[in-house]
């Protein structure tokens, strides 16, 4: 079965990388490969972004190139630098079937968002003309066709962006990109025995979500992170189609989680283990300045390695000790809610049918139905509900707070600002709902596991 061929490898992989310190240029020859980072594509000075999303091929696992898509390059897209104000995008498309740029995370206007409605057909430009206007936050961009996001994510089309307001130094976080500040993109993919990507969901696959039998960072296999002797900040981005991490060091260390999808917390908040469900982005503190390197693995009990780090004392620490505040508290929406809504995530009898029967309220997806509207301005308490199994919640367009999760005041994990938050049971959410949606393209709500949500685990509302 994959799923053990992948934990034993795992475990071997543990055995294999744990705790290894390289001096310069003990990467070069016979150790493993150097984890790279996206590209960057800093849009501060322009105001501008272009990207094109294009067929390309990749090897992982030294195996043979295979077709993947990925935005202006051949699997995944550059991180994307961007501060508030104006942003002009234009986004072209060479591939042979729609695909769009839904960008997730961030607070703006239905027609800007790059949802179904927004389909970039091949050949064809989209060019949104934003305003970004929120709080910095490590976002996230991806395709988001209808019946086709799981396939189209898979095999490439996802990308991270930075949005900042230049202040992290004086908030004493590291900002170096790929030297104490590392953008990572988790994704658990499938290979069978030649190495090649595959993405062939069965019935049970469906059911659960497609998981893979091996991780890729950034794209990239087997790969070692170099770090300096010093604090780093690591970006996550749970950006697998339906995998749940609980995020760990080999060596038990702590982790200081500084920022949730939507922006930073008042203060790190010391951790053993966090969780990072899929759409998920959490930015971190580790502190690397001890003579050992841990590994980065997830799921204690069954644990199973996600990447291997290695000291490279030839790159500068700039930051050596953790800050104590990074941020004024966060403003609290709690009592401001004029509505309340329920919301249940159902896994219905018809897919033990074979059918259908992922459904919100009982009603599959439909691109012209509007589930309902939100009174612009106005802040709204969802009651949220799982069924059979937790799937991770996402609503587009805004930052939510958890107000409670199964009775009890939301874990850390999900005590900052959220657009995605995983749903065991109940989960009470409060937005503010501030940027206006038609019906033409309105905002989607939907369960972020992509196989749930082709299949129909998505609603759609309209703000006005
Ligand atoms: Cu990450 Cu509706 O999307
Ligand atoms: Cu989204
Ligand atoms: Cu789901």
């Amino acid at each position: 079965m994959k799923r053990r061929d992948f934990l034993t490898s795992a475990a071997a992989f543990v055995v294999a990388g744990g705790g290894s310190t390289w001096a310069r240029g003990a990467f070069a020859a016979e150790t493993p490969l150097r984890l790279q980072m996206p590209p960057l594509i800093d849009t501060r000075a322009s105001g501008r972004l272009a990207m094109t999303a294009q067929a390309g091929s990749s090897g992982f696992l030294g195996g043979p190139a295979v077709p993947t898509i990925g935005y202006s390059q051949a699997y995944l897209g550059p991180t994307v630098i961007m501060q508030n104000g104006p942003l002009a995008a234009e986004i072209g498309n060479t591939l042979g079937e729609p695909v769009s740029v839904h960008w997730h995370g961030m607070k703006i206007a239905g027609n800007h968002d790059g949802g179904p409605h927004q389909p970039v057909l091949p050949g064809s430009f989209w060019k949104p003309e934003m305003q970004v206007n929120q709080d910095p936050a490590t976002i996230w961009y991806h395709s988001h066709i209808h019946e086709r996001t799981a396939q189209q994510v898979y095999n490439g089309l996802a990308g991270v962006i930075h949005l900042t307001d230049g202040r992290d130094d004086d908030r004493g976080l590291p900002s170096a990109y790929g030297v104490d500040d590392l953008t990572l993109v988790l994704q658990d993919r499938s290979f069978d025995r030649a190495g090649r990507l595959v993405y062939d969901p069965s019935m049970m696959d469906r059911m659960h979500g497609f998981h893979g039998n091996r991780m890729l960072i950034n794209g990239q296999s087997g790969a070692v992170a170099a770090v300096p002797k010093g604090i780093v900040r690591l970006r996550l981005l749970n950006g697998s189609n339906a995998r749940v991490y609980n995020l760990f060091f080999s060596d038990g260390r702590p982790i200081h989680l500084v920022a949730t999808d939507g922006g930073f917390l008042p203060q790190p908040v010391a951790l053993k283990v966090f969780q990072l469900a899929p759409g998920e982005r959490a930015e971190i503190l580790v502190d690397f300045s001890s003579a050992v390197a841990p590994v980065l693995m997830s799921d204690p009990g069954q644990a199973y390695g996600v990447l291997e780090f290695a000291l490279d004392e030839t790159l500068s620490a700039r930051i050596t000790s953790l800050p104590d505040k990074i941020e004024s508290p966060l403003e609290e929406l709690t009592g401001l809610d004029t509505q309340t809504r329920r919301i249940s995530m159902d896994m219905g009898m018809g897919m033990m049918m074979g059918g259908g029967g992922f459904a919100i309220n009982g009603n599959p997806f439909d691109m012209d139905r509007i589930d309902f509207n939100v009174a612009l301005g106005s802040v709204e308490r969802w009651i949220v509900s799982s069924s059979m199994v937790a799937h991770p919640f996402h609503v587009h367009g805004v930052q939510f707070r958890v107000l409670s999760e199964d009775g009890s005041p939301p874990r850390p994990e999900n005590s900052g600002w959220k657009d995605t938050v995983l749903v065991p049971g109940e989960t009470e959410i409060l937005a503010r709902f501030e940027h206006p949606a038609s019906k033409e393209t309105p905002f989607m709500f939907h369960c972020h596991i992509l196989e749930h949500e082709d299949a129909g685990m998505m609603g759609q509302f309209t703000v006005s």
